[in-house]
């Protein structure tokens, strides 16, 4: 049988990354988008069969010429609007040409694409009877975080961007999924975290400045301790082969648990919880922890290397 073909946007690093490699396994013929020729050759380079084509969201005419790629190659099972990006900021002095690029990189940009895609998809409802879209959404819609105003505000767009597009794409048998992912180990923590590091800190007023002081530990405890992007593909596979994918789903079970848990609490509550962190006492609480997560991470490393040695000896 043939395999059939499905887009993946940005794959040179991250979830999309390891979706595109779940979804190569799983049977799929994958095609991933990246920004580079360098990393359109590292993805040739690796031998993976993922099939690159460029694409910045932002630029409408490269998005064209990404889709009618596509287009011309024949029907296209399922598009996985992955690709996405955060610029942490307070609100207050959030620039709004950045919000707007922000805007065109998370909602409209993969809007465009899968409006350009629609034919691709039409035709693959006809071969195999319906088609996917998958927007990534994030988990921050279900909890208020503070400097996340301008990434937060793009992932809500995909909700209300997927639940009407789910009701208009729903009688051709094109079905549209929300995914919203948790914490995940991947490189936009690390950017996030440069991002603070050069965000102008002493402002007149600083009145953020305790907020901006845990902001890159955040990242970096998200970086270190965030699920393995192994989860997100799975969830993502599993949408595109079982026959009712969900409409909108938390990945991986911490997503799950803490979108539950802020339908259950307070707003007043959770608002308490997200002014915490802009605290000194919030930032010093952030540092012990992430003090306390090393500690635990190096003894666990410390007892596996004493089992690995003693493994060793009676071996021996
Ligand atoms: N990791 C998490 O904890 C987490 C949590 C919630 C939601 N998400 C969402 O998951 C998705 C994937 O993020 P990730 O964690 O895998 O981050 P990542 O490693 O930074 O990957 C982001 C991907 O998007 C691409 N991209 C960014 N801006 C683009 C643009 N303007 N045009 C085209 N491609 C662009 C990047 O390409 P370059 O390499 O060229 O920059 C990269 O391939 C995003 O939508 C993100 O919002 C992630």
């Amino acid at each position: 049988m043939m395999r059939r073909q499905v887009l993946v946007t940005g794959v040179s690093s991250g979830l999309g990354r390891a979706i595109a490699a779940e979804l190569d396994e799983a049977g799929f013929d994958v095609w991933g988008t990246v920004r580079t020729e360098a990393d359109a050759a590292a993805l040739r380079r690796d031998g993976d069969r993922i099939r690159p084509v460029l694409l910045e969201l932002t630029d409408p005419e490269s998005v064209e010429r990404a889709a009618g790629r596509l287009r011309s190659s024949g029907p296209l099972y399922a598009v996985i609007n992955n690709a996405g990006a955060a610029v942490p900021t307070p609100l207050e002095h959030a620039d709004p040409a950045m919000i707007t690029e922000l805007l065109a990189t998370n909602v409209v940009g993969p809007l465009r694409l899968t409006q350009e895609l629609l034919p691709a998809l039409r035709q693959a409802r006809h071969s195999y009877g319906d088609a996917r879209v998958i927007f990534v959404g994030s988990l921050i819609t279900a909890v208020p975080l503070p400097l996340f105003g301008p990434y937060a505000l793009t992932k809500h767009a995909l909700v209300g961007l997927t639940d009407s597009l789910r009701a208009e794409l729903a009688p051709e048998r094109i079905r549209v999924s929300l995914i919203e992912p948790g914490v995940f180990a991947t490189r936009i923590w690390l950017r996030a975290h440069d991002q603070v590091l050069r965000l102008p800190r002493h402002r007149s007023d600083d009145r953020y400045r305790a907020l901006l002081d845990a902001a890159p530990t955040v990242a970096l405890l998200a970086h270190r301790y965030g699920a393995d992007p192994a989860a997100m593909a799975a969830a993502v596979a599993r949408a595109l082969t079982r026959s009712a994918p969900p409409a909108r789903q938390f990945v991986p079970g911490h997503a799950r648990l803490v979108a539950a848990a802020t339908r259950l609490l307070p707003t007043r509550v959770l608002d308490a919880g997200a002014a915490a962190l802009g605290t000194d006492r919030g930032a010093a609480g952030l540092r012990a922890l992430a003090r306390r997560l090393l500690r635990l991470r190096r003894a666990r490393g410390a007892r596996q290397a004493a089992r690995d040695r003693a493994r060793e000896a009676a071996r021996a």
